[in-house]
């Protein structure tokens, strides 16, 4: 059935004006003004709304086993939660562990997201070892439609690999036309730093903290960065948190290392004082890079702002709270991870926007538009243009609410932005010309949701 929105305001990377939408097959065919659609159509009134293109959350877990267990969300419900929060493509985290077979592994994560997700999706490809096999597997997985691969500096012996895999890796990816996305911590001195600091009894969640200081993560990010410099691969930092990792990515980007960098919106809103909560509360704030000293997130938001962090995602990675327990008695054994797919854009509109932090079009860019570009989605996602899947976030920005567990689709049973305002949601939600999200609430079709492939660059 054709879509019409109208009398929105369109606001994408870099334009903002009144204009209605037209949708045929899943494709925007028109956007003008005083539209005219067939009786058929279906209409959506726009007045008083933003229109923007759907968001793309470029960093997220779903299927995970990790830490002696496995993250809480399904597909369908990871899914149908992003679709409420506005986001209508996610790139997952695809993670065979370095005991795995890394071809298996994808076949794997194809198998659990098909049919299930009722947003669009792709992969980054982890590479968490680099053996005789891997060269030939890692082709076919490009071959697929696979782009970008992942690397983790940080858990070793389990994701993480040594810098000789790190070379092997980007020759292969600069051979390939492959993003490199890479986890930035030095993987030898959390385990060495872990270990003192359990010796002396430090055994909480707030000793997570220290346990990886920033400097660790400065380390990771200029090294990755060396490394980019040298192989001539191109890389993408994720879940970047502090200050001195940020001065190391700027250092590499002022130098010609072809370096994105990524933040999330925890650390944008979270600070380190959240893990230190007595308990389990603490625990339900434990990720890595862990939640940082509260200084660094003006620095982030500026960096934002301005462009030299590129992208905004979520590293969204529920456990609930049995699964926190996990670690109970030593910091080491927590499953890292907090949710987020749900709020991100909501958040980010209302802490970044509504507050003055971030420029309406820069929120676009780096919650959308940016992200389709570098991961090979652009302009079939991450802009409204004729040609482009309808893919579209009719946005209230007068509304008023809070974040909560009580009222959230993720399945989980906590929320690490509990309590927190959102000025603004989306009330209509289209996945390729289909309303899957009305007046706030899912009304599409689980299932609806395709493998996006993709060409290397
Ligand atoms: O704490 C986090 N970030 N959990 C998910 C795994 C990762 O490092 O991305
Ligand atoms: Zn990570
Ligand atoms: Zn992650």
């Amino acid at each position: 059935m054709p879509l019409l929105i109208k009398n929105g305001e369109i606001v994408t990377a870099d334009a903002r004006y009144n204009a209605d939408i037209y949708v045929e097959d899943e494709t925007i065919t028109r956007i003008g003004n005083n539209l005219e659609a067939p009786p058929t159509a279906e209409v959506i009134d726009a007045t008083g709304k933003l229109v923007f293109p759907g968001f793309i959350d470029p960093h997220v877990h779903i299927y995970l086993p990790f830490m002696a267990t496995f993250a809480k969300d399904t597909h369908e419900t990871a899914s149908i939660a992003a679709l409420i929060g506005g986001t209508t493509t996610y790139i997952e985290m695809c993670c065979p562990s370095r005991h795995d077979d890394a071809l298996e592994g994808y076949h794997l994560w194809k198998s659990k997201a098909e049919g299930h997700s009722a947003c669009d999706y792709t992969f980054h490809m982890s590479v968490t070892k680099f053996g005789d096999k891997t060269t030939d597997q890692l082709k076919a997985i490009v071959r697929d439609g696979i782009t970008s691969f992942k690397v983790f500096l940080a858990y070793k012996d389990f994701f993480g690999v040594d810098d000789g895999e790190l070379y092997q890796t980007l020759v292969l990816a600069r051979q390939l036309g492959v993003i490199v996305t890479a986890h930035c911590e030095n993987a030898e001195l959390i385990g060495r730093l872990q270990d003192d600091l359990l010796a002396q009894g430090k055994r909480g969640p707030e000793w997570h903290e220290p346990s990886r200081p920033e400097s660790v993560e400065a380390e990771g990010t200029n090294r990755f960065a060396t490394f980019l410099e040298n192989t001539g691969a191109t890389g993408y930092v994720v879940h970047l948190s502090c200050e001195p990792a940020l001065d190391a990515a700027i250092r590499a980007k002022r130098r010609g290392v072809k370096l994105s960098v990524e933040s999330v919106i925890p650390h944008f809103l979270l600070d380190k004082t959240y893990a230190e909560r007595p308990g389990v509360e603490g625990m339900k704030h434990v990720m890595s890079p862990p939640l940082r000293d509260k200084r660094n997130q003006g620095v982030l938001w500026d960096a934002l702002n301005i462009g030299l962090i590129d992208t905004v995602g979520t590293d969204h990675c529920p456990f609930d709270t049995d699964q926190k327990l996990l670690g109970k008695d030593a910091f080491t054994q927590i499953p890292n991870g907090i949710p987020g797919i749900e709020d991100r854009v909501n958040l980010l509109y209302t802490f970044g926007v509504k507050r003055g932090n971030l420029d309406i079009h820069r929120f676009v860019d780096a919650a959308s538009t940016t992200p389709a570009k570098l991961f090979g989605l652009f302009p079939r996602k991450g802009t409204i243009a004729v040609g482009s899947d309808a893919d579209l976030v009719v946005y209230d920005p007068a509304y008023q609410g809070v974040v909560s567990v009580k009222t959230q689709h993720v399945n989980n049973d906590y929320s690490g932005f509990e309590g927190m305002p959102i000025d603004g949601r989306p009330v209509c939600v289209t996945v390729r010309g289909k309303v899957q999200v009305k007046d706030g609430e899912f009304v599409g079709e689980r299932g609806r949701g395709r493998l996006l492939k993709r060409d290397p660059a």
